[in-house]
């Protein structure tokens, strides 16, 4: 499964199976946990015991209690540390995806209970349930592309594909509050129009951007 192929397969998902993920699929998850926190300078942590991690009303109502294992966002609290979260760790989730996991991007969920190492200078962003799924979700309700998407002039297919790419890409309460510009001199701005846990949102979409522009690499 490349990347474009994990992107379309990608929904979240808050129903898991009770089974715990395999040793070799944890080995597999922690080597890519160990790269992309080298290349995002983060801290992301594989908890294999979700535990209480989600016993918040929310998700009670919401569902993900029942995910066995979790992933905990951390990182050194500079560089916009939420964007590099987004950007590196939905890279996690779409590997989870190539390799037959279910995952739910979780900005509600008990900090303490997590049981993550955050040290003095580091910040526990967001969670990440990670399981088999009991369904594999569905399709969101998405904005148009010219409801995200501006241009200067001609829309050239690399600029469609990446916009394509980034109306498929989880937003927390699916906001898609960002608008992805193409300037005179075919560069690129993504903007955040604001909203909850949005720069985490925005490092996301750049990433399913990216995707679609390359048209659809290895993971
Ligand atoms: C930053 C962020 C935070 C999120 N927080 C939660 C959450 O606390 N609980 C939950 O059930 N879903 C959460 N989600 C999942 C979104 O609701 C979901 O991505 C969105 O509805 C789009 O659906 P899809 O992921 O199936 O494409 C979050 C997603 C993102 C990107």
């Amino acid at each position: 499964m490349n990347s474009v192929e994990a992107i379309r397969a990608r929904h979240s998902v808050r129903n898991y199976r009770p089974e715990k993920i395999e040793e070799e699929k944890v080995a597999l998850l922690k080597e890519k946990i160990r790269e992309l926190n080298r290349r995002g300078n983060l801290n992301m942590q594989f908890i294999e015991d979700a535990g209480k991690t989600f016993n918040k009303l929310l998700n009670k109502f919401m569902g993900l209690g029942s995910a066995p294992s979790v992933i905990a966002c951390v990182g050194k609290d500079i560089d916009n540390l939420d964007q590099r979260v987004g950007y590196f760790g939905e890279q996690l989730v779409l590997y989870a995806q190539s390799i037959g996991l279910n995952t739910c991007w979780a900005g509600t969920f008990n900090k303490e209970n997590i049981g993550a190492e955050v040290l003095d200078d580091e910040r526990l962003v967001i969670a990440i349930a990670i399981g088999y799924g009991a369904d594999q979700g569905r399709p969101h309700k998405s904005k148009t592309a010219d409801q995200v998407s501006e241009a200067a002039g001609e829309r050239p297919d690399w600029f469609e594909r990446g916009v394509e790419m980034a109306l498929l890409a989880p937003t927390a309460i699916n906001q898609q509050k960002f608008l992805i510009k193409l300037n005179a001199d075919e560069s690129v701005e993504f903007i955040d129009k604001g909203g909850v846990l949005s720069q985490i949102d925005l490092g996301i979409v750049k990433y399913h951007f990216e995707v679609g522009r390359e048209g659809g690499g290895s993971l």
